[in-house]
């Protein structure tokens, strides 16, 4: 089975992953509530959103702990919905497009982007929405560093091969697909093969689909560790100066 070629329908749902407890990070709360700028990680990300041409809204799904979300201003906003999540990303999807699957026609096309993203560049939204891309594809990086693969000998890493870089490319979010579509995808994936999904894409892959990848801008990196916050406050910073505003 080859990409999906057909035309979404619009207006489009995003899909906001937000349930997850950020391990790498290490803090004493989920990433997505750290500071950045004085604002938590997951409002600059919503923001940003809520900006895209022809969206018709967000389910963001949270923990079923999460006690920091309904404090937030955007809990108020009527374009947002929550969800509660699951134990892993997939889940945590899922629930958001069981909720959706009352709301919008199985053809709807479902943008599901990370939380922890919150510098994904406009115009590589408009690409991935625009008459150039196909009903599944995603956002993504050509490697740029030469790849390795690695196996483990006696405690250490050592190289096996060295990959072909310009077949390499480093999955982000969003990632697109119609809403029936993608939720099938993940429940036959999760049924068949758990570990294998880590994305949506993973799981359209099984079922067979071929995601049309998109180059994407580097700064669409997903914060991950402490040195990454950092990253995204530098860039946030000179994003408020060239736009002129008060730093
Ligand atoms: N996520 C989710 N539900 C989960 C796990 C993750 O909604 N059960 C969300 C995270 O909140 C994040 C996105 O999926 O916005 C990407 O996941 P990741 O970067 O791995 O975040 P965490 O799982 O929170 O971090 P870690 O893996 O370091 O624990
Ligand atoms: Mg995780």
């Amino acid at each position: 089975m080859t990409a999906v070629n057909a035309r979404a329908v619009e207006p489009y749902w995003v899909v906001v992953p937000a349930a997850g407890s950020g391990k790498r990070m290490g803090a004493d709360k989920p990433k997505q509530y750290l500071p950045l700028l004085g604002k938590p990680l997951i409002v600059h990300t919503l923001q940003n959103i809520l900006s895209w041409p022809g969206l018709a809204g967000i389910v963001v799904a949270i923990a079923a702990d999460d006690s920091e979300f309904k404090a937030l201003p955007q809990a108020a906003d009527p374009r947002i919905h929550t969800v509660i999540g699951g134990a892993e990303r997939a889940d945590s999807v899922l629930a958001a497009l069981e909720y959706l699957s009352n709301r919008a026609v199985p053809e709807t096309s479902v943008l599901v982007h990370d939380a922890a993203r919150p510098l994904v560049a406009k115009g590589d939204i408009e690409k991935l929405i625009g008459p150039e891309s196909a009903a599944i594809a995603l956002l993504a990086q050509p490697a740029s560093d030469t790849v390795k693969r690695a196996t483990t000998e006696h405690g250490v890493a050592v190289v096996t091969e060295t990959l072909p870089r310009d077949q390499i490319w480093l999955a982000q979010t969003p990632q697109k697909a119609p809403l029936q579509l993608l939720k099938d995808s993940l429940q036959s994936g999760l049924r068949e093969n758990p570990t294998a999904i880590t994305d949506e894409a993973s799981a359209l892959e099984l079922a067979g689909y071929r995601p049309q990848l998109m180059a994407a801008c580097r700064t669409n990196f997903k914060i991950t560790q402490p040195a990454d916050l950092l990253l995204a406050e530098a860039l946030l910073q000179q994003q408020r100066t060239q736009q002129g505003e008060p730093s």
